[in-house]
This record gives C-alpha cells, structure tokens and sequence, in this order.
C-alpha cells in the first residue's frame, strides 16, 4: 500500500504546547469575543489555521543563521547573504528587504501608480487591491471563469484570461495601465496555480504594449512546484529551475517572505529598471528603512536568505502540497465539499454548499467558523460575505459574493498529519448535526474592513 500522504521530512527538535480549553470555556470565549475570531486569544486556540502567514516553524538553519545576523545599519553581512540568495533564487538586476509583503506593494504602488489609473491581474491579493486604491488607482481582476466554479478541476485555475486582458488593454492602454500584475499562486481565488505558458502569454501581452510586469510571489514555490507536476514539458526541471524560467518573464516582484521563505516576518522588492530603483530605494528610506535592512533586523534578513532555499526544497514541497491534498481528502472523502482542485498552502470549504438552509444574509461560511471553534478548538478564516458583501451606494442594496467558503490554511512545517485528522473528524462531526446550526446577525460592523472587528450574536 501506498502511504496516502508522504512523511513529515523532518524531526522535531523544540515544542510549543497547546491546549485544548473545555467545552465550556470555548463557548464563553467565542461569546466574550462577539463570535468574531480575530477578537480571540491565540492561547484559546488549540490548532491555529487562521493563516499560513509568518505562521511556520523555523528550521535548526535558519535559528542558527538568527545569532549570525549583523546589526549594522548600512552594508551589514546578512545584507550581502540574503542578496546573494535572492539574486540565485529570482534574478533580478536590483532588490531591497522590505518589513512584510504589504510594504513592498506600498512602494510600488507609491512610485508607479497616478490616480485613475489601471492595475490588471489574475486576483490582486485584499493588501495590493487596497495599496492601488490608496494611490487613486484601480486594480482589475481578470481571472479565467473556471476560477469561480468550485467544482471545475483546471489544473491551472489562478490563469490569467487572456482573452480578456487583450481587451482591458485594448480599452485602456499603456497610459492608463502604469503596471500589469500576476499572483502565484491564486490565494484569493483558492491557492490555485498559475502554468508557465499563462506567464508567458500574460508577459508577451504586457511587453508588447510596453507595460512593466510585475508578480506577486508570495507562494511561488508552490506555484512551481505545481508546474512540475501538472504541465507538459517541465517534469524533468527542478523547481528552482522552473522558478529562474517563470521570474525571468518578468520585469519585477513584490513578495511576502512570511509564506514560501519559511521566516516570521519579512518582504522583498526586486526589479531590473535604475531608474524605477532610485525611486523605489527613495521610498523604502522613507518610510521601511535604509535599503540594506528594509524595516528588519539583521538576523531577519538572515533567517530569509536561509529560508528561500528551504522553500524550494523538493522534499519539503511534496511533504507540504500532499499535507494539503491529504487534508482535503479526509474532508471530502466525509462528503465535505472543497475547491477543486486542491490548492496549495490550504484547503477551502465549501460552506455553503455544507449549510443550504443558512442565507448569505446570515453568514454561512462565519457560521461553520464559529462552529469549527466550538466542536474542536480550532480556527479557520471567512471568506465569504461577512469579508466581502458590499452594499452598493447607487441601488443602496447589498451585493453578496458567490461563495462562501472556510479557509483552512496551513502553517509550515508546525502541525503533524495527526493533527489535520483531527481537523478532518471535527468537521465531519459538523456535517453529521448540520441542519440544527444556525445563521448569525452583526450587533456592531465598521464600513470598512469589516470582518477584523465585526461583532455577532446567534439566531
Ligand atoms: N500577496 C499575497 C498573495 C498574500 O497572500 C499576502 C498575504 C500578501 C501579498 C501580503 O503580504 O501579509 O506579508 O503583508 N496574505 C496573508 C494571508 C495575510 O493570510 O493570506 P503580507
């Protein structure tokens, strides 16, 4: 027999206990935070899948690389390793650290977008739709239809469609569209990847009407890793290899380093143009820091530099696209629908395909949310209306989004195979008593934003 998911590729070598606190307590805590789990206490959490954002566990290398980071404001030693690795991994002719994702996307948006301006993507991840908002711009997303069918098995559903980004410049043109983007892989439409041959047609497009392309890289590896899998022609590369072919497309990324380089917190900004580097390194001093530190500590950048080669390893992306696959297998093999096909850093449940009799207006995806805490202490994000029903100011009516899903995402390297089987029978418990649960009402929800500070009581 085959075993059905590969093993951890590593030992463990330092704990941090968890706990789960009684039934009783978990519902007092769910009530004292107005049923809003971003207003709990992580100490109430017993598996924590809120985000796989700066949430991995460091290996022994990376801690080791900590107590060699060099403190020095300008030119320190970590500086010159993390540029070293970066240029290895990515290519690009210029880099600086930044503190996290979102401060790279702020940089780029600050020196080129004007205001009514256009920024195509596949899916703009929430933090660069809104860093394009925040310049008077306008992101677009111009996804391909698949993308929006749960069911829909395309092996590359975060793929750009073509067709239609032909006809977004067509309308809009190179004056209206400063930069074009592309994110691998998909988190808002599900950690779906992109195939190299969409990278290219999508850069082709882009540089033929003389537009920069830039990728958001925040789980890139993931992304070429499923490239080796999935597309023809590339089983024999190495995903390093693979990543080298997908970064030289483009003119430049923005990256989170909390997902695909293994460290707690950390960015990164790459480009090839001077001119845009001399403006790009202006801003960073500004407002990140000096450009050989970027808003981090020395030890940071050394833990990243070590950690970009972890997340292009091999073994560690099997053990960790198949931890993933495994989860959702247990879920579905209990009749608990996900996206399909299965993404790469988590797994996304269908809620309200598991919660027919709860309407939008209720919030079924907050709803198994809740009910997920309560039956096993543990904690997913809503992806669904309460994150993004709008009410529109023309009609004054509310426009809800089409799915209402759960994401469970997986932190690296942190949780065992034991503890996503525990996820597994929690949810399935769910289902088994899924006609009694309930819908919720907002007792207080801000305009923007809502889902961080939202409150709630039952129906
Ligand atoms: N781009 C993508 C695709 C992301 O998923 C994120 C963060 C960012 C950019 C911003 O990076 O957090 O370092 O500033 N995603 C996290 C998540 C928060 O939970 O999916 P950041």
């Amino acid at each position: 027999m085959t075993h059905p998911y590969p093993p951890e590729p590593f030992r463990i070598k330092v704990v941090e206990s968890i706990r789960l606190i009684s039934p009783a307590e978990r519902e007092s805590a769910l009530k004292e935070a107005g049923y809003n789990l971003f207003s709990m206490k992580a100490e109430d959490m017993f598996i924590d899948l809120l985000t796989d954002s700066g949430t991995g566990a460091m290996s022994q290398e990376q801690w080791a690389a900590i107590m060699r980071g060099d403190e020095s404001y300008a030119g320190a030693r970590s500086f010159h390793r993390l540029k070293t690795a970066v240029e290895d991994v990515f290519g690009f002719k210029h880099f600086a650290p930044t503190h996290q994702g979102r401060a790279a996307e702020n940089i780029l948006a600050a020196c080129l977008v004007k205001p009514g301006q256009w920024v195509p993507s596949n899916m703009h991840f929430d933090t660069t739709d809104a860093n394009i908002r925040a310049r008077g711009g306008r992101p677009a997303n111009l996804v391909i239809d698949e993308a929006h069918d749960p069911e829909n098995r395309h092996p590359f559903k975060g793929n750009m469609d073509i067709a239609k980004l032909k006809a977004f410049i067509a309308k809009y043109g190179r004056e209206q569209i400063p930069l074009g983007m592309i994110t691998v892989t998909n988190n808002a439409g599900g950690g779906q990847p992109v195939s190299m041959e969409n990278l290219k047609a999508v850069a082709d497009l882009y540089h033929q009407n003389g537009i920069p392309f830039f990728i958001d890289a925040a789980r890139y590896a993931e992304n070429c890793y499923f490239i080796k899998q999935r597309e023809p022609g590339y089983e024999q590369k190495s995903v390093k290899e693979i990543a080298r072919e997908m970064f030289a497309l483009a003119d430049g990324m923005t990256m989170s380093a909390k997902k695909d380089a293994i460290v707690n917190i950390g960015g990164l900004i790459c480009m090839n143009d001077d001119t845009l580097f001399q403006n790009v390194q202006n801003e960073l001093i500004l407002r990140e820091g000096f450009p050989t530190y970027g808003g981090l500590a020395g030890r940071d950048l050394d833990a990243m530099a070590v950690g970009l080669y972890e997340g292009l390893d091999e073994d560690y992306l099997s053990y960790r696209i198949g931890q993933t696959a495994y989860l959702a297998k247990q879920l579905n093999d209990a009749g608990i629908p996900t996206i399909q096909p299965t993404g790469g850093h988590g797994v996304y449940v269908n809620a309200g395909a598991i919660f027919p009799h709860i309407p939008n207006y209720e919030f079924p995806a907050q709803a198994l949310a809740i009910e997920l805490y309560r039956e096993g202490g543990i904690r997913g994000v809503e992806i669904g209306s309460v994150m993004f029903a709008c009410l529109d100011p023309e009609d004054n009516t509310w426009h809800y989004p089409k799915l209402e899903l759960l994401r469970l995402a997986i932190p690296r390297r942190t949780y065992t195979q034991s503890h996503l089987d525990y996820v597994a029978e929690s949810l399935a418990r769910i289902k088994s008593r899924a006609s009694q649960i309930r819908g919720y009402k907002y007792t207080y929800a801000p305009e923007l934003l809502r889902h961080f500070t939202a409150r709630f009581e039952p129906l």
